[in-house]
């Protein structure tokens, strides 16, 4: 028997502003898997949140892409913004872009990221929750963790992990896919995921060798894009990925090392700024200074037999003190830039936010020089 850890998560209401979850939409959620998990649809659930995300973290037996798994979730943000809308939540229902469900939650504005594998004899596996940014803050993070070996201790000291992993990148503005093997091309992976607006990594797996077969994907990212689904800035995507360690895959502590690096993301005020990505604790995601900083949350399971055992608040632990801290002196660094690239993002990038309507207002005005 498979199992499947399925992550979904949507904006369905602010409180306040757009810094985090009002406990009545956790408990309101809670209710709903609850109701799934005793309907089976489910078989375990847990509610987190991440800034003003709503995230719905959920273990099943019914494969990647299920209907009745992705209907529960979109059926929970819809009891959930009803709620949001009753407390005059801030943009209540702000990521259902879509009027009723129709048979898969992708391309209806939530993100969503799963795994279906065979459980091993033990399986831990941590979910990592961002806000304030998009699905190409995972690049940096995810290449480390199975690809560089100044990161992952185990590329060059675990004999399963010798041949490397195979990562699947997605263009995401052109619908396309290419799979790259690493170590061999480590350079050309590294040459279109630093691009990270638009190839994005979507899975890793491993390679021959490994304790893992070659086609159970081992990472998972959302890469559903707001503004390419709405036509319009909508809000920034805010991802999740999910990642299984240990025993040939890398280590808990091989995947959380690249946290302990705050590296510049786009996203945090009005989506459309860089800045430094401050790793945080369960309690501490609600996001305040300009809207930000951007904040991921990570928290550890272990899946037992469809059940999930945890969570750990990894990221929250004292090890990650320091990235905190100097995200915060590069917080205030970047903000002195004030409307400058680049801490502003770049021309290019400010055509997928508010830029268009501001350019509207003007463009008879410029004249020919
Ligand atoms: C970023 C984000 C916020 C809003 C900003 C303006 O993803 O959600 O930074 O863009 O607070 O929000 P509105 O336009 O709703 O006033
Ligand atoms: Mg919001
Ligand atoms: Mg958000």
């Amino acid at each position: 028997m498979k199992t499947t850890l399925t992550v979904i998560k949507a904006d369905v209401g602010g409180f306040t502003g757009h810094s985090d979850v009002h406990p009545k939409l956790i408990e309101s959620a809670q209710k709903s898997l609850e109701s799934g998990k005793k309907k089976g649809i489910i078989l375990d659930y847990h509610v987190a949140k991440s800034g003003d995300d709503l995230e719905l973290i959920m273990t099943h037996t019914r494969g990647t892409d299920s209907k009745e798994v992705h209907e529960l979730a979109w059926d929970t943000f819809v009891g959930a913004t009803a709620i949001a809308k009753d407390l005059k939540l801030y943009g209540a229902g702000q990521d259902l872009l879509a009027d009723a469900f129709s048979g898969n939650i992708k391309g209806m504005g939530p993100g969503c990221a799963e795994l279906e594998f065979e459980e091993r004899k033990s399986e831990p596996i941590l979910v990592f929750m961002m806000d304030k940014t998009d699905p190409g803050a995972f690049n940096l993070p995810v290449f480390k963790m199975f690809a560089d070996p100044f990161n992952t201790a185990g590329l060059t000291i675990d004999p399963t992990m010798i041949n490397g992993f195979r990562f699947e990148v997605w263009d995401v503005y052109e619908n396309k896919r290419i799979m790259l093997d690493t170590p061999e091309e480590l350079y050309t992976l590294l040459s279109l995921i630093g691009t990270k607006s638009k190839y994005v990594i979507k899975r890793v797996y491993p390679r021959a060798g490994n304790k893992v077969p070659e086609n159970e994907a081992v990472a998972a990212v959302s890469t559903d894009k707001l503004h390419l689904i709405a036509g319009e800035y909508v809000g920034k995507d805010d991802p999740v990925a999910i990642v299984r360690c240990q025993s040939g895959l890398p280590s808990q502590g091989e995947v959380l090392e690249p946290f302990a690096f705050p590296h510049l993301v786009a996203g945090w005020m009005r989506g459309s700024h860089n800045g430094p990505l401050m790793p945080v604790g369960q309690k501490n995601s609600m996001t305040t200074r300009f809207d930000g900083p951007t904040r991921v949350v990570g928290l550890g399971f272990q899946i037992a037999n469809g059940k999930l055992v945890g969570p750990a608040d990894l990221l929250g632990d004292i090890a990650f003190d320091n990235a905190r801290k100097k995200a915060l002196e590069i917080a205030d660094y970047m903000r002195r830039h004030g409307p400058f690239e680049p801490h502003r993002l770049s021309a290019e990038e400010m055509e997928y936010t508010s830029m268009p309507k501001v350019m509207e207002k003007i463009k008879e005005r410029f004249e020919k020089i």
